[in-house]
């Protein structure tokens, strides 16, 4: 049996599916011990109760968001957690989570961090009028879009591009990208020096 992970999401949840479909065709070995949404109308969270996953909603609407965390601490606890992976979780954590999972928290961002870090950053790459965009799948730290670094990939922008092409252009590089760096993360491959993700290559 894989490691255990639990993912967090918020919304259409692509990546939580992308993810699946790895574990499934045998690219990555792992088993979802629960998926947990902060909105019950996340499609995502639909997604996972088809697929017969176990999966929770805590409602993020009315709460503070140290009880809120102190919740998915619990419920992620409860299922014997390995790794948390954030995909498309749009809350803040709270230092109360970040400590519960030292180094064992990924995220994706869809730019190449540092640049772009924060809410729709393929429209700010864009705007911005950058060339090379792309994605970040990262360690969580106690700053926003800011741990040390796994895995990214760059995605060029080109000229035909509206803001919505080149998003799913990264999205489809999310896709891979995050598969391989749970990958990394769960086989124990790699150190960590200073901001330095460092992979043993086989
Ligand atoms: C993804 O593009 C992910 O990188 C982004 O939200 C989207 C979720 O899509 N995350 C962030 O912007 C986090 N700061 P999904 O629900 O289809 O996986």
């Amino acid at each position: 049996m894989g490691k255990r992970i639990g993912i967090l999401l918020s919304g259409r949840g692509s990546n939580f599916e992308a993810i699946a479909g790895n574990i499934r065709n045998g690219m990555l070995d792992a088993e979802i011990a629960v998926v947990i949404s902060n909105r019950e109308a996340a499609p995502g969270l639909a997604t996972a109760r088809a697929l017969g996953l176990n999966a929770v909603c805590h409602p993020s609407k009315g709460i503070e968001r140290e009880a809120l965390d102190a919740q998915l601490v619990a419920t992620l606890r409860q299922h014997d957690v390995d790794l948390v992976i954030l995909a498309g979780y749009m809350r803040l954590l709270s230092p109360v989570f970040i400590r519960a999972f030292p180094q064992r928290i990924l995220n994706i961002h869809p730019s190449l961090l540092p640049a772009f870090p924060g809410l729709d950053a393929q429209h700010q790459a864009f705007e911005y009028g950058a060339k090379i965009s792309g994605c970040t799948v990262h360690f969580v730290d106690e700053q926003l879009d800011h741990g040390p670094i796994v895995r990214q990939a760059a995605v060029p922008v080109l000229a035909g591009d509206t803001a919505e092409t080149l998003s799913a252009r990264i999205l489809a590089e999310e896709h891979k990208v995050y598969s391989e760096a749970i990958g990394i993360v769960l086989s124990g491959r790699y150190r960590i020096e200073g901001r330095r993700v460092l992979v043993e290559e086989n």
